[in-house]
């Protein structure tokens, strides 16, 4: 397995694969690896692929009081998750490597940021479309792997790489989720035993919803306010919100008589964790 430290190191391993005929297939992540990412670097191996992932925590997409400084950095863990995997090159550059002084171009995906997550993490999305670019660009992939767990950052990058015509396949993978039902996340690694435990009523309400909806309910409002109340009742938390989307669109649905996404964002202690669940063969 190849590291690249720098831009040109990735550039240069890439030119070579390619010039080997390989097609290239790109996993962005944060690091702090675990099954949720496995599962994407599985879904981009194959015969021919060069399996490239990224490992970088983006300064731009945190806001100032998120985590950023406490986000867990366990390269070594992460380099030996990546070979046990056959990963062909991982690209991890330090943050003056990405933004050296004087950048100042940032992308924006308009409408799409402006819900869900958007208003409770302002900026958060121009980061991520922003170094998502860098990435591709510096990187060309022919696919890209993201997860349905991110469900708001797929629809964003799928619409971003339509508009700018950027040549690259983005294929998104489902859920990984643990035992309990817990989507994985680095972050849950900040949860108390029991708020870990706590934790679970996520997933729970979005398995309310899915029994409500078979049950026959097709209106919005009173599957979302039994989420909540489930929610709640689970113990002390902030809900961000919990919604009722068009999986693409990402607008509110009052009638569930089409794809419809359920979205939950919830702050429980200090830690910040999402989830979603789309139901589209109703
Ligand atoms: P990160 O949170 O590390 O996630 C990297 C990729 O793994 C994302 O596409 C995310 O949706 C996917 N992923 C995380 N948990 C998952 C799970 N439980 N099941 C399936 N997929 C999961 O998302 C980011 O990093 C960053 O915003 C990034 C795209 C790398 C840009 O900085």
């Amino acid at each position: 397995m190849n590291i690249a430290y720098t831009i040109a190191e990735a550039r240069q391993a890439v030119r070579a694969a390619r010039a080997q005929g390989r097609s290239v297939h790109l996993v962005p992540t944060m690091g702090a690896l675990h099954e949720g990412h496995f599962s994407l670097i599985r879904a981009a191996r194959g015969p021919n692929g060069f399996v490239v992932v990224s490992i970088f925590v983006n300064p731009t997409q945190f806001g100032p009081n998120e985590d950023f400084a406490k986000y867990p950095r366990p390269v070594e863990a992460d380099l030996a998750g990546c070979r046990r995997e056959g990963v062909d090159l991982v690209f991890m550059p330090a943050p003056e490597e990405m933004y050296p002084p004087g950048c100042r171009t940032v992308v924006h995906v308009s409408g799409l940021t402006e819900t869900l997550c958007g208003p409770h993490r302002p900026g958060h999305f121009d980061g991520v479309a922003t170094v998502v670019t860098k990435l591709f660009n510096i990187v060309q992939p022919d696919r890209a792997y993201f997860g349905q767990k991110d469900a708001q950052q797929a629809v964003i990058i799928r619409r971003m790489v339509a508009d700018l015509d950027m040549p690259i396949e983005i294929v998104v993978c489902p859920i990984v989720r643990e035992s309990d039902g817990l989507a994985m996340s680095s972050r849950n690694a900040y949860l108390s035993p029991a708020h870990r435990r706590q934790a679970r009523c996520l997933s729970e309400s979005l398995r309310l919803a899915e029994q409500m909806v078979r049950g026959g309910e097709r209106r919005a409002r009173p599957i979302v306010e039994a989420m909540r109340a489930h929610i709640v009742s689970a113990g002390p938390c902030e809900i961000d919100y919990v919604a009722a989307v068009d999986p693409e669109t990402l607008q509110p649905v009052e009638t569930i008589d089409r794809p419809c996404m359920f979205a939950i964002a919830v702050r429980i202690g200090s830690t910040r964790l999402i989830d979603n669940l789309v139901l589209d063969c109703l």
